[in-house]
């Protein structure tokens, strides 16, 4: 059974204009100390996703439907149903958190040792003294420069890469099984960035953690990631271990989102003092909102091989749903087609 088996989870928001679907019968899984990385636009419910898992999704949003399968010595436990008091033991304890903007998830009036000595605290009830050793200890571990000094300053006085390495030692302080985190690097510098991935990856091996990635980012999946989900419009169109996506990729926005990769030696360029990622060349086209999610496939208004007719071969793609099928054994795929795409229509024709 793997560490995390989420099913059909269904999580929307109830405004004012309406019921938003922002994620609309996700399924993944997550094997004990692998990590996968969920891909995808900007608004296609990645975060909505990771908030679901810790049941962080803030009002008006619910999870309406699915399951959520956290395996333990116990059996496995239902995050969507436990009680909450319980899901407070599990948050910060068998799964850490790390979010693009540490100082949202830091204190500005406790010091960083202090609030790396809490998070211990309040999962493994040791003493005091021991816990700001076992901070000490976490500080040391993600690199921190300079851990015994830092331990009594506060997040205000360290850089941003500093404050993300205070936010990795609080997120594994407890040892966590599961490691969700949230564009952990978008916020730093490209050096920066490395570094924190490298101390990510490294945390892995060494502490057998899981990790959920979630990324703008191809390139640091292609590095990081040993499976990899593909998300659009508010479900996965594709799965697969990293090496066979990037080898194969079978569903039209991957193949999209591929071939919109920044050339590996563009990715540096200096920007206004500092050296960041150029934005991904995009596809034509944007991510429908979850209010105006288009009838049958999602993405076949931007697809160019999306077929109009139903023919042969199979249905048109703006009228049928298109299940995630297994088209070869681990590699998941949502689209009418895959594997027999035919010719794209040139990049003009693309209907929007
Ligand atoms: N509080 C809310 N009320 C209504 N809709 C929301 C709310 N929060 C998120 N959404 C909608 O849910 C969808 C998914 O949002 P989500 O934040 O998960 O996207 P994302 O994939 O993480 O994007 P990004 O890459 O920009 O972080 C979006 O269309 C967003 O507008
Ligand atoms: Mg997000």
């Amino acid at each position: 059974m793997p560490l995390l088996d989420i099913r059909n989870l269904v999580t929307s928001f109830h405004t004012p204009g309406g019921r938003v679907p922002a994620v609309d019968g996700v399924s993944l899984s997550i094997d004990r100390g692998k990590t996968l990385g969920l891909v995808g636009e900007s608004g296609c419910g990645k975060s909505v996703t990771a908030m679901s898992i810790l049941r962080l999704v803030s009002a008006p949003g619910v999870i309406e439907s699915g399951s959520i399968l956290l395996d333990g010595a116990g059996g496995a436990v239902d995050l969507v149903s436990l009680p909450e008091q319980e899901l407070r033991r599990i948050r910060g304890g068998r799964i850490g958190m790390i979010f693009q903007e540490p100082m949202t998830s830091l204190n500005p009036v406790f010091t960083v040792g202090a609030q790396v000595a809490e998070a211990v605290l309040l999962h493994k009830g040791c003493s005091r003294e021991a816990a700001r050793a076992r901070a000490l200890e976490m500080l040391k571990l993600v690199r921190l420069a300079d851990p015994e000094r830092r331990l009594d300053e506060y997040p205000h006085q360290l850089s941003g890469g500093m404050r993300q390495r205070v936010m990795i030692a609080m997120a594994l302080a407890c040892e966590p099984d599961l490691v969700v985190a949230d564009e952990p690097t978008t916020a730093l510098d490209v050096t920066i960035q490395a570094q924190i991935l490298d101390l990510l990856a490294d945390l892995r091996r060494r502490l057998g953690t899981a990790i959920l990635l979630i990324t703008h980012d191809l390139g640091v999946v292609a590095e990081t990631c040993d499976e990899v989900a593909v998300m659009y419009a508010g479900r996965i169109v594709e799965r697969a271990a990293t090496e066979e996506l990037f080898r194969q990729p079978l569903h039209p926005y991957t193949i999209g989102l591929l071939a919109a990769r920044p050339d590996p030696d563009m990715v540096l360029r200096v920007a206004g003092g500092s050296i960041v990622r150029p934005p991904l060349v995009t596809i034509p086209g944007m991510v429908p909102a979850p209010d105006h999610f288009p009838a049958g496939c999602r993405f076949h208004p931007r697809c160019a091989y999306a077929r109009d007719q139903p023919d042969a071969d199979g249905p048109a793609c703006s009228a049928a749903v298109a299940e995630l099928l297994e088209i070869e054994p681990g590699h998941f795929v949502r689209c009418h087609y895959a594997g027999r795409l035919g010719e794209p229509r040139p990049v003009g024709m693309v209907r929007s």
